[in-house]
């Protein structure tokens, strides 16, 4: 299998499990306890269909959309994941020069594995950092100014992490950052050799935002659940946020809101835009999907707010359906990170560009020439259609 052959999510799946060791590949396809959440995150999207309209005249086609400010030129953007250099040696870089190409947004991690001095340099789009809230305020400062000096469009500040999720696989494959190799994945690491050859020889591993603060993830291997449980502010609140955004003092998200009331109180503080997120399922197994959440919080907030549809998107309809219910973008991390395992820039590349091609085939076969002729009469869901 090559990448000529990945025509979809789950060909980019495939390929990514057989060119990572498993510790690597089961970090990024897993999820928290029995993965309910993480499979429900898609499945949400069959239970409604999508209602076309014929004749519309559509030969030219405009999937641009404005969000937090931002014009990009298609409705879905790169989330923000951590340690991409794991998963490829060129991590951060091939998924900001991917996105860029295709001008959208990405998303780069406080966890993130490249500076954003230099992804600033090779990507002038727009950018999002995504800020986790530690308990060393230096930290959070430093992390606040490195991300404003290099220009960086909107700060996404992640809500869902309070506490680590319980990742099993990783419990049982030993994964860590750095990865360390034990009894259970040595095997693992042997049989990838070029994986091995690319992460030991090309650049030491290094998650440059925080290692000049704190030891743990660059120089002291912990998992990423250990991570949030002891080095986050568990005693974060809506005042912490609420001073974050005056101090950022522009375009300012909350990752990861799943309740009206929430919704709410993030357009109280100054927000510019939620990411209605579960983080991938990979926090609080059992908890609804983004998109079974959607329609209520767009009702409650859609007209004072950005909100943003984020979690189990595989599919041009899958954007269709969220921005139906009012979503103003989607944006998710799986979609493009088996690719950058597969392929490096050109995977995610390719993953980027069938979505963009998928989008543009759909809103022609549902009669529209622009996103915003999208609207809840374009769905109908099963169980109320009757
Ligand atoms: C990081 O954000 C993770 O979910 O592992």
């Amino acid at each position: 299998m090559r990448l000529r052959d990945c025509h979809n999510f789950q060909d980019f799946r495939r390929l990514a499990k057989r060119r990572l060791p498993a510790p690597i590949f089961h970090y990024i396809d897993g999820a928290a306890d029995d993965e309910l959440t993480y499979r429900r995150n898609t499945e949400a999207y069959g239970d409604c269909d999508l209602v076309p309209n014929v004749l519309a005249g559509v030969e030219t086609v405009d999937m641009s959309v404005e969000v937090m400010g931002q014009t990009l030129a298609m409705p879905l953007y790169c989330a923000p994941t951590a340690l991409q250099r794991l998963f490829h040696h060129e991590g951060e870089r091939a998924v900001a020069k991917a996105a860029t190409k295709f001008s959208t947004m990405f998303g780069v991690s406080s966890l993130a594995t490249v500076t954003v001095e230099e992804i600033a340099e090779i990507a002038p789009g727009p950018k999002m950092f995504q800020f986790y809230f530690h308990k060393d305020r230096g930290l959070n400062d430093a992390l606040l100014e490195r991300a404003r000096a290099a220009n960086f469009n909107v700060m996404a500040l992640t809500v869902d992490t309070i506490t680590g999720g319980n990742r099993e696989r990783d419990l049982r494959t030993g994964f860590t950052s750095p990865p360390r190799l034990t009894p259970a994945s040595v095997l693992s690491f042997a049989l990838h050799p070029m994986w091995a050859w690319n992460f030991y020889t090309k650049e030491k591993f290094d998650m440059p935002h925080l290692s000049g603060h704190v030891s743990e993830g660059t120089n002291l291997a912990v998992s990423v659940g250990n991570y949030f449980s002891t080095m986050l502010d568990q005693s974060m609140n809506w005042k912490d946020a609420e001073a974050l955004c005056a101090k950022w003092n522009g375009q300012f998200a909350l990752k990861g809101v799943m309740s009206v009331e929430d919704a709410k109180r993030a357009v109280d503080i100054g927000c510019t835009g939620i990411m209605v997120s579960n983080h991938g399922g990979r926090q609080l197994d059992g908890s609804r999907a983004p998109f079974d959440q959607l329609a209520e919080i767009v009702d409650a907030v859609g007209d004072k707010i950005d909100v943003i549809c984020e979690g189990g998107i595989q599919r041009g309809t899958h954007v269709l359906k969220a921005l139906s219910l009012g979503a103003k973008a989607c944006s998710g991390g799986r979609l493009y990170l088996y690719a950058l395992a597969a392929a490096g820039q050109a995977g995610v590349e390719r993953a980027l560009d069938h979505l963009r091609v998928e989008i543009e085939r759909d809103m022609k076969l549902m009669g529209i020439t622009r996103l915003d002729q999208l609207s809840r009469d374009s769905l109908r869901f099963r169980s109320r259609a009757a």
